[in-house]
């Protein structure tokens, strides 16, 4: 295929990220955008305009994503390529974005350009990417993968609203998204452009990431029930005090990410006590935990260690602990050869580039499923993100944007991209 033009590539990518910067919750300090809001709806409808403005056919599908089709010469099975809109409360502004614009940008230059792929390019904007309440990230992507499960539906969010009623009012096919599997081996490949939300490529002073692997996600809620007395008058020897018992748990969960032999990451992001006053000992307390790791032997291992020792350590201050675990996604090697598409592109453009983890989550993980996967990153500046401080230079997004571009004319020119 012969080169494609590039012209007007980086002013639609800054207007795509200043008009979308613009919907967003109010009521958070930051970027918030988060699943099923107003601001999301909004903004999906944007997505949606943008991606008839690049000259694609647009639908949503059964599994609740946004998805524009760019029509190919025939050729069996789509490329595809996409990401998220949704963010974290008080998140950033290019975290998913990037990989959306991009999308629309890489089918818009190859329209524009005159030029057919073999294969159709399928350009996706995927439902609810971030964890949310509900404890159920990546619903659409999930969804295509099969992976949606009934029960999951029936999850509630603090609120105690059940996701598959919030679905529904959100205008998606509930009963669909559990019968919408794209199927395996449905896809050519499919490749995600995404900013690294870590230091490597900052300070490697590298363009381009090659992502080599998706880190793994096991989530934890744990539930300590102890016994409200009079703070003054009972005993320390005495208590039954259950938000000692979750602090502690806390401090434990970070034990195991610190000694991890490999890549490995743990955070506890939210902890709640009840009553909550000075002077009554806390009868109640929660905790909201992740694991993450490239390497599943360790996120099996961290789990039994884990369930043993928070608790023996609950036990031993007589307060109870229930536990339960809400596997999030297994870690997922990329596909070397789409690897060797990107480390091509990157070279074709004069990039530097270099193989990088994800510790992050992302829609490929649940997309290697039907398909060769591959992921693309650009560098985030101090390696920040899920905060209003998530930056990366216009530059980069353009870079990173020009090799998705070569990555997808190189795989549509392969006949058959084989999963190594
Ligand atoms: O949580 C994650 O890793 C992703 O940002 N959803
Ligand atoms: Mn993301
Ligand atoms: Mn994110």
């Amino acid at each position: 295929m012969a080169a494609i033009g590039t012209d007007g590539l980086r002013e639609r990518i800054q207007d795509g990220i200043e008009d979308l910067s613009k919907l967003t919750d109010d009521a958070f300090v930051g970027w918030g955008r988060v699943v099923f809001s107003e601001p999301y709806r909004v903004a999906r409808d944007w997505v949606r305009r943008r991606m008839v403005e690049a000259g694609l056919e647009t639908r949503i599908d059964a599994s609740g994503n946004i998805v524009g089709r760019l029509q190919g010469e025939g050729a069996a099975k789509p490329i595809v390529t996409g990401s998220h809109t949704d963010t974290v409360v008080g998140g950033g502004r290019f975290d998913g974005v990037v990989g959306v614009l991009a999308a629309i940008e890489v089918a818009r230059l190859v329209r524009e350009s005159g030029q057919r792929l073999h294969h159709d390019l399928l350009v996706v904007d995927f439902l609810g990417e971030e964890a949310n309440e509900f404890g159920v990230s990546c619903i659409g992507s999930r969804s295509v993968a099969g992976l949606l499960a009934a029960d999951q539906l029936e999850r509630r969010d603090l609120a105690g609203r059940r996701l598959g009623d919030v679905m529904e009012s959100f205008g998606l096919d509930v009963g669909g998204s559990l019968s919408s599997a794209w199927g395996r081996g449905s896809l050519h490949a499919f490749v995600e452009l995404h900013v690294e939300q870590g230091p490597l490529l900052e300070r490697q002073h590298k363009s381009i990431g090659v992502v080599t692997a998706i880190a793994g996600i096991e989530r934890l809620t744990a539930v300590f029930a102890g016994r409200a007395d009079h703070a003054g008058t009972m005993p320390m020897t005495e208590r039954l005090d259950a938000l000692t018992a979750a602090a502690e748990a806390i401090v434990t969960i970070e034990r195991e990410g610190c000694g991890a032999p490999v890549h490995a990451v743990t955070t506890t992001g939210r902890i709640e006590s009840t009553p909550g006053s000075f002077n009554v000992i806390p009868e109640r307390a929660q905790i909201w935990a992740e694991l993450r790791s490239i390497e599943s032997s360790w996120l099996t291992g961290a789990r039994r260690r884990l369930a043993e020792q928070l608790a023996a350590d609950a036990a031993a201050r007589g307060v109870g602990v229930d536990l339960e675990w809400l596997s999030d996604q297994d870690p997922v090697p990329t596909d070397q050869s789409i690897q060797g598409a990107i480390g091509r592109a990157a070279d074709m453009h004069g990039l530097a580039w270099t193989a990088v983890p994800s510790g992050a989550g992302h829609d490929a993980a649940h997309m290697a499923h039907m398909g060769p996967m591959g992921m693309i990153f650009v560098p985030s500046a101090g390696g920040r993100s899920h905060c209003p401080q998530e930056w990366t230079e216009l530059a980069d997004i353009a870079s990173g944007v020009e090799v998705l571009l070569s990555t997808i004319t190189d795989l549509d020119a392969t006949s058959t991209v084989a999963r190594v």
